[in-house]
């Protein structure tokens, strides 16, 4: 499978700055309902194996035996201390993916299916295949995972090459690869869907990873694949869906190479059940980062921020505190915006920050790709009603472990008014926030380093809101914002962005 590389008609900082939303001048823009995007792709399959989603899982038509048996911790599953089983089996994918894209609530009135994950608008743009090599009870092959409906369909009777998913990566057992499709997030977002693509598909990844650590999997997110070799296995027509990132599932495993004398037969998707609009401008920032670049040197983290740092502040131990079931958890998790104005006590707030940034890219499986991206996206807080830590903006040390004031005052209302005026944001006690130095990431990263932080700022996104789950509160993503007047408010270097922000605290 040859590799091209186009020339980047425009680079990801192009990109960024060109879907940039500007006050009073966005174009209106009605949505058509009678357009309103299917969240799951159709083909013709020649064989299906039902998934077993279990009992919580209200998109569940399979009417197996539930996940209930599933006695692991939102804990374990974020430090990673759930021992990995040998065995890779349908059960085991079957729960990855209910827990990490199932359907947990279905609001017929509207015709919307929730999932375990959020997603910008609730249009779950992000489509996921499995690559089978070694999984008992099915057969080696390429299937399309439809997490809506329940089941496995077969497009391949070939396997995905290892050298397509992963060339410098040790083979697994299996490998999902999400995809995102333009048109279902640039229904609504239009020029800015590839933002919202790569943030849902950095929340989808990091549910992928911990819903593998709940079944008992280790598993490895590698987002450096040959986009082409992809392009082709998945036989996608580019311009509408593009491959985002690859996980591999279970242990390091030496591959049969009878499957290589199978033929290669991609299955043809149905067509769309309405004809997409196409923006170029979402395939040009997808094909500028299709080069993996030989990351450059970075001497030092880039600084996004304009104002010094005050002295460190430790974040204080967090006690005990009761932990809950991973599966409740993920059932249970909904993009919650009716914040109040009590207090946060600071044995919560130390325990959401513990529970958030501990272990998040080492344990049994340390993740490489997790902590490269890292460098490169600051993570900061607005806080206000937090016990013992008075308003302000601050920044977070890598480990999460210090913070840094940056401003002090009353900033929450001022982020709702950039944010695209949702007032509910200025009544959240913590708005996280993540920016990144992007003239710096495309230096050192090249253009694919928008996709890293992009997807990166998502993934922590998605620990954010298990751990606000967990602990009783509120969390909602943003991903909406007038760009320049939120990098003015924050005091963002030049080159600096806001990514995205979430929300999270006491709700009423
Ligand atoms: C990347 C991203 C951006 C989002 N941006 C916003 C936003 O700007 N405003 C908002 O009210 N909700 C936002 N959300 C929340 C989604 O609307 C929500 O996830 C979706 O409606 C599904 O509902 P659920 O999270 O309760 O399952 C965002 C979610 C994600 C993942």
């Amino acid at each position: 499978m040859g590799r091209t590389i186009p020339d980047p008609m425009v680079s990801a900082v192009r990109y960024h700055d060109r879907t940039s939303h500007i006050r009073h001048r966005i174009t209106p823009h009605s949505l058509d309902f009678s357009r309103y995007p299917v969240p799951f792709k159709t083909y013709e399959y020649p064989a299906r194996i039902p998934l077993n989603q279990g009992g919580g899982f209200r998109g569940d038509r399979s009417g197996n035996q539930d996940l209930t048996d599933l006695n692991v911790s939102v804990g374990q599953v974020m430090a990673g201390e759930v021992p990995d089983q040998e065995k890779m089996d349908l059960e085991t994918v079957s729960r990855i993916l209910a827990l990490s894209y199932g359907v947990t609530l279905a609001d017929r009135a509207r015709g919307v299916l929730f999932r375990s994950v959020p997603s910008a608008g609730g249009l779950y743009p992000c489509q996921v295949y499995l690559s089978a090599q070694q999984v008992d009870d099915v057969e080696t092959g390429l299937y399309y995972c439809d997490t809506v409906q329940g089941f496995l369909g077969r497009i391949n009777a070939r396997p995905l090459d290892q050298e397509t998913i992963g060339p410098d990566r040790d083979p697994a057992g299996a490998c999902l690869v999400i995809t995102g499709i333009f048109y279902h997030s640039a229904w609504k977002y239009r020029e800015r869907a590839f933002r919202y693509l790569l943030l849902d598909a950095g929340h989808l990844a990091e549910a992928v990873l911990q819903a593998a650590r709940a079944a008992g999997v280790c598993a490895r997110l590698c987002y450096d694949f040959n986009d082409q070799g992809l392009v082709e296995g998945l036989n996608l027509d580019d311009s509408l869906e593009v491959p985002l990132a690859c996980i591999f599932l279970g242990p390091e495993t030496a591959l049969d190479k009878k499957d290589d004398a199978k033929p290669f037969q991609p299955a043809e998707s149905g067509p769309e059940q309405v004809t997409p609009v196409v923006y170029d401008i979402l395939k040009t920032a997808y094909q500028a980062g299709i080069p993996i670049a030989q990351p450059r040197a970075v001497e030092q983290d880039p600084e996004v921020f304009t104002q010094k740092p005050d002295p460190m502040l430790s974040v204080p131990e967090p006690g005990q505190f009761e932990t809950m079931s991973f599966l409740h958890a993920v059932t249970r998790r909904r993009s919650r915006r009716n914040f109040s104005s009590r207090n946060l006590p600071e044995s919560v707030w130390s325990a959401f920050f513990y529970r958030v940034f501990t272990r998040m890219f080492t344990g049994p499986a340390p993740d490489e790709t997790g902590a490269a991206a890292d460098r490169f996206v600051t993570v900061a807080m607005i806080s206000q009603h937090m016990e013992g830590l008075s308003p302000g903006l601050y920044s977070f040390s890598r480990d999460g472990a210090a913070l840094a004031c940056r401003q002090t005052g009353d900033l929450a209302d001022d982020l709702a008014r950039v944010c695209l005026d949702q007032a509910w944001i200025g009544r959240a006690a913590m708005n996280f926030l993540f920016a990144a130095d992007l003239t710096a990431v495309e230096a050192a990263l090249g253009a694919r380093g928008y996709r890293y932080v992009m997807m990166h700022a998502g993934r922590i996104g998605q620990r954010l809101y298990i751990a606000a789950q967990e602990l009783g509160l509120g969390c909602c993503g943003i991903g909406a914002m007038y760009d320049k007047e939120a990098a003015a408010l924050l005091g963002l270097s030049p080159g600096s962005v806001l990514l995205y922000a979430v929300s999270a605290g006491p709700v009423k």
